[in-house]
């Protein structure tokens, strides 16, 4: 066991999934999303979850995912993008290979919305998407070793950034 070969955190919207899918399909390693391990492990989507106990409760789910995670998956690893929010989480990705993608309100304003719903963007995207990364960004900044810019990239050249930042 040695852990994630590459985490990637950021906010919602920036392709983590997107990109930990292509990363896994070059290094030739086993994917894992902490959201997808939730979502297993609580039996409903993440919006049933948030609707029907709570951001805590799913907060709880999500530390626990994430630890499980780290513990046992040694491909790549795409974690929520809230889960930077839990300083326990924060200490477990210590000296990890973690990588954050970034991106610009413009673009974020572009691509949420048009996929999966995200129960902390539904009443004024834009203004709690500012919020949310103003809050969030010093915290995905302190775990990360490289800082990668999703902006006017493809999937396959954010990965590729990946792979020459670490
Ligand atoms: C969240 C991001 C979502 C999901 C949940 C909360 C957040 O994951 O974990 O909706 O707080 O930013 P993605 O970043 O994969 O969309």
């Amino acid at each position: 066991m040695t852990g994630p070969v590459v985490v990637l955190v950021g906010p919602p919207g920036a392709g983590k999934s997107t990109v930990a899918a292509v990363l896994a399909a070059r290094l030739q390693v086993a994917l894992r999303d902490t959201d997808d391990d939730v979502v297993r492990q609580a039996g409903k989507e993440i919006p049933e979850i948030f609707f029907d106990d709570g951001e805590p409760h799913f907060r709880a789910l999500e530390r626990a995912a994430v630890a499980a995670a780290l513990a046992e998956h040694d491909g790549v690893l795409s974690l929520g993008g809230g889960a930077v929010l839990a300083e326990e989480t924060r200490a477990l990705l210590a000296g990890l290979p973690v990588v954050f993608l970034d991106m610009s309100l413009a673009s974020a304003v572009r691509r949420v919305g048009l996929d999966a719903p995200r129960p902390l963007l539904t009443v004024n995207p834009r203004k709690q998407w500012r919020e949310l990364m103003e809050k969030r960004r010093p915290l995905y900044t302190e775990v990360a070793r490289a800082v990668v810019g999703t902006d006017e990239r493809t999937p396959e050249e954010v990965a590729q950034a990946v792979l020459d930042a670490l």
